[in-house]
């Protein structure tokens, strides 16, 4: 993990030209706007052995270099002038994007700065949507039910007839390792393969041997379990499921829900539950379950649906618990008048659902069958991950 030095202290690193720390005249400083994109370089790009680089400038100032690339207006800027390149400084920790922006990655058997993690224009996954992706949550710098991951990701490659590059003990492994270069403790880390680079854009798929393109990174969610939301629930709105007919692949085709989570986010909301034939099927990144009754109602697994890591758990610790669940199809109306309400899925958990459209449901507060399926889920899952 790249260590940000806070406060104003200057750490002083070697030159990656070999030349000693330098002073710039202010007029000499160079002048660059405030706004982003500028940061510190991580260390390949100048030398070894501190994590960034600043110059130091005149009267104690200064300047993170620009970020991305060595150019500056086209040109080469004088900032990227290795022997100017004197001091290791960070005036305000990283915003969490910038810290985002230092992360290592993984490509095709490569851990890189995501920065030069690069993947062709004609790859199938950019070109046709053509690539599946699994994403699996991370507590206490463990995975949380990675086998039933493994599982889905097999089945998705299998219903696409993408060839599986790797075995369970190699993206085992690569998560593993990804999780330890980035410090990872709580968070999720993404997994995406895609058919690979076709060499062209092309509705006929590239040769068989064309090796797919195997892409993972994290993110660093500390105290996700802790989620403030779980005490006052999501709110959600409905609109019709326009999606093809096989949600149960988990493809990286998600236009359409990213669109009905922009509308939700519009209308003032969470998110959205989507509606086919007057049946709920599932929200945007999350299965849909209403409790009534005294019984949990889900719809049953189908096309029509991903068949979520999180819902099969969950399904099963509510049958050891002797609770109730029916997996059957449920209107709005019903969900509107039901006593609770809530979703499951990798990143959310058990997250309780206080409002669809404009019914609050229940008391409108997150309820307790909710509240106790979160805590078992948590506490069972924290305990088999590995
Ligand atoms: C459409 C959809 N349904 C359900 C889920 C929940 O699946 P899981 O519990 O495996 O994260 C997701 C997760 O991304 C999803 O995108």
């Amino acid at each position: 993990m790249p260590a940000f030095a806070a406060g104003a202290a200057n750490e002083q690193a070697p030159a990656a030209g070999g030349s000693g720390p330098v002073s710039l005249p202010p007029e000499r400083v160079p002048r660059l706007p405030r706004a982003p994109p500028w940061e510190c370089l991580p260390r390949d790009h100048i030398g070894r052995g501190v994590d960034h680089f600043c110059l130091t400038g005149g009267q104690a100032v200064n300047l993170c270099i620009p970020k991305m690339r060595d150019t500056w207006n086209g040109e080469r800027h004088p900032a990227l002038d290795a022997s100017r390149v004197v001091a290791h400084h960070r005036v305000t920790p990283p915003s969490a994007h910038e810290a985002a922006m230092t992360r290592t990655v993984y490509l095709n058997g490569d851990y890189i700065p995501e920065t030069e993690a690069k993947v062709s224009i004609f790859d199938r996954g950019f070109v046709m949507g053509d690539a599946i992706y699994e994403v699996t949550a991370v507590l206490d710098g463990k995975l949380i039910d990675f086998p039933g991951h493994m599982a889905r990701l097999k089945r998705s490659l299998g219903e696409f007839s993408i060839r599986n590059p790797l075995d369970d003990d190699a993206y085992l492994a690569a998560h593993r390792k990804l999780l330890e270069l980035n410090g990872i403790t709580d968070g999720m880390v993404y997994l995406q393969i895609s058919r690979g680079n076709g060499g062209d854009r092309d509705f006929v798929f590239p040769p068989e041997d064309t090796p797919p393109t195997v892409v993972m990174f994290t993110w660093n969610k500390p105290g996700m379990a802790d989620n403030p939301l779980t005490q006052t629930g999501i709110r959600v709105i409905t609109l019709p499921d326009i999606r093809w007919k096989r949600r149960d692949i988990k493809s990286v085709m998600l236009a359409y829900p990213s669109m009905a989570k922009m509308q939700a986010k519009a209308a003032g909301r969470d998110d959205a539950w989507l509606v086919e034939d007057g049946f709920v099927t599932e929200g945007t990144s999350n299965n849909a379950y209403i409790v009534a009754n005294g019984t949990i109602v889900t719809r049953a697994l189908s096309h029509d649906i991903l068949h979520g890591i999180t819902r099969a758990a969950v399904l099963r610790f509510a049958d050891e618990a002797q609770m109730k669940v029916e997996e059957r199809n449920f209107t709005v109306a019903e969900a509107q008048a039901a006593d609770e309400a809530f979703i499951t899925s990798s990143s959310m958990f058990v997250m309780p659902v206080v409002q669809i459209d404009d019914a609050e449901i229940g008391t409108g507060k997150p309820g307790p069958v909710a509240a106790r399926l979160r805590e078992i889920y948590l506490e069972e899952s924290r305990k088999s991950a590995i």
